[in-house]
């Protein structure tokens, strides 16, 4: 009876939190389709004055020699051309010439991230390598960069990089990449073409979030049959396998190289994917199981720091102590359709029964930097990140 009970409840708390995490990507999405479209009329109305004007715009300076930074968007995160005008990083790429923000798709894994965000810059079609495709179930060539947007990047041209979130592992990992010599045809690479790192919250030892969200505890690599990232995947599935190009080339996550549509793969392809023997959700190669602690160990265990980079990393916090129970710090700084979440988070415990994910985890040292995306409005910023409160002890 009680068990019963228990999962009436699971169902329940499953739909509602469906329900608005549905609400709030319509709500990203719309707000991008509506900043499209007044920008679609604002030009239409100003054409006619714009012709007169002479043309002002500077010629494009590359003599300069000060160094690119490139942001690095997180999960569900996108790069400049996605959303419409919408900004991922509260327009802070319209403030210089040098700030590139590449599209790295949004649920890719840490790994294809990162070689995709090798080719952004250097240009050319990219090659996720052969070993790792063929494990992975995916096609060993990408998409093509016809202009690389910093071709000159090298030892002596090296890049500042800032990521956010999830983003900030996938600098660590191309800078790994870089001095292992990882990519075929650019046997010259190393970790100096990183110049710095900074991270905005970023999840280097993976976020507890993952398991509220269906990843299992245990393994932190398969899903729980019933749950909000279940949903999360037949969505995506469908979604790619759909393939309606002008809403692909709208928001898109990033599975391209996986052949899902239905031009390739047919209505089986479709069966195959949804009962997970094909596709990123077989193969784990995604970013939810990179995120979890267990996911996180493994790709540290490969990771360097190098003497020569400089390191900076801002943690945040929006959480505070009410009588002994930590909750979100205000009302007014977390965007209403996420406070359930947040609560949740705040109140996540590592399951007892559940062996710990590495030797010497303590629950307080392993705080993830949870982070909730908000789209932003004029000077405000896109981005309100959440550490769990150091003291959230058991
Ligand atoms: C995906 O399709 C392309 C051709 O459109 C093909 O070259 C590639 O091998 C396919 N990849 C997989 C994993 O089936
Ligand atoms: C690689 O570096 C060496 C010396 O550092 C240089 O002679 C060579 O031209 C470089 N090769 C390429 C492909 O840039
Ligand atoms: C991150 O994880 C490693 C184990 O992989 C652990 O030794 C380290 O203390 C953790 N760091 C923080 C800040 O929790």
């Amino acid at each position: 009876m009680i068990k019963l009970w228990v999962f009436y409840m699971q169902l329940a708390e499953l739909f509602v939190s469906s329900i608005i995490h549905l609400l709030y990507g319509f709500y990203i999405f719309s707000t991008g389709v509506a900043g499209d479209l007044s920008q679609a009329l604002s030009d239409c109305f100003y054409k006619s004055i714009m012709k007169i004007e002479v043309k002002q715009e500077m010629p494009k300076d590359r003599t300069d020699d000060l160094p690119p930074i490139v942001l690095v968007h997180g999960i569900f995160g996108f790069g400049k051309g996605r959303l419409g005008g919408l900004s991922y990083f509260a327009g802070a790429e319209k403030k210089d010439e040098r700030v590139l923000v590449p599209d790295l798709g949004s649920l890719t894994s840490i790994y294809d991230r990162a070689r995709e965000l090798f080719y952004y810059l250097k240009g050319g079609q990219v090659d996720y390598g052969e070993e790792h495709s063929i494990s992975c179930g995916h096609s060993q060539f990408g998409r093509i960069y016809e202009q690389g947007h910093y071709p000159e990047w090298d030892e002596d041209h090296p890049i500042h990089f800032v990521g956010h979130s999830a983003g900030a592992q996938v600098v660590r990992v191309l800078q790994q990449m870089l001095a292992d010599k990882a990519f075929k045809g650019y046997e010259n690479t190393s970790e100096n073409w990183v110049l710095s790192i900074t991270a905005l919250s970023g999840a280097f030892n993976g976020t507890t979030r993952t398991y509220l969200d269906g990843m299992q505890p245990e393994d932190g690599r398969t899903l729980k049959p019933i749950c909000l990232l279940q949903l999360c995947r037949i969505g995506v599935i469908i979604y790619d396998w759909l393939d309606i190009s002008w809403l692909k080339t709208y928001y898109n996550f990033g599975f391209d190289h996986f052949n899902m549509s239905w031009r390739k793969i047919g209505i089986w392809g479709l069966v195959d994917c949804l009962l997970g023997n094909a596709g990123p959700f077989a193969s784990g190669d995604w970013i939810l199981p990179d995120l979890t602690i267990q996911g996180s160990v493994r790709l540290n265990y490969h990771l360097h720091t190098f003497p020569n980079t400089y390191y900076f990393s801002y943690a945040t916090k929006r959480t505070r102590k009410i009588m002994g129970v930590t909750v979100p710090s205000s009302i007014t700084g977390i965007h209403p359709l996420l406070f359930i979440r947040v609560l949740q988070m705040t109140q996540w415990r590592h399951p007892p029964d559940v062996s710990p994910p590495y030797k010497g985890y303590r629950y307080i040292s392993i705080n993830p930097y949870i982070y909730i995306f908000q789209p932003c409005f004029g000077k405000h910023c896109v981005v309100t990140c959440i550490q769990l409160d150091q003291s959230n002890t058991l």
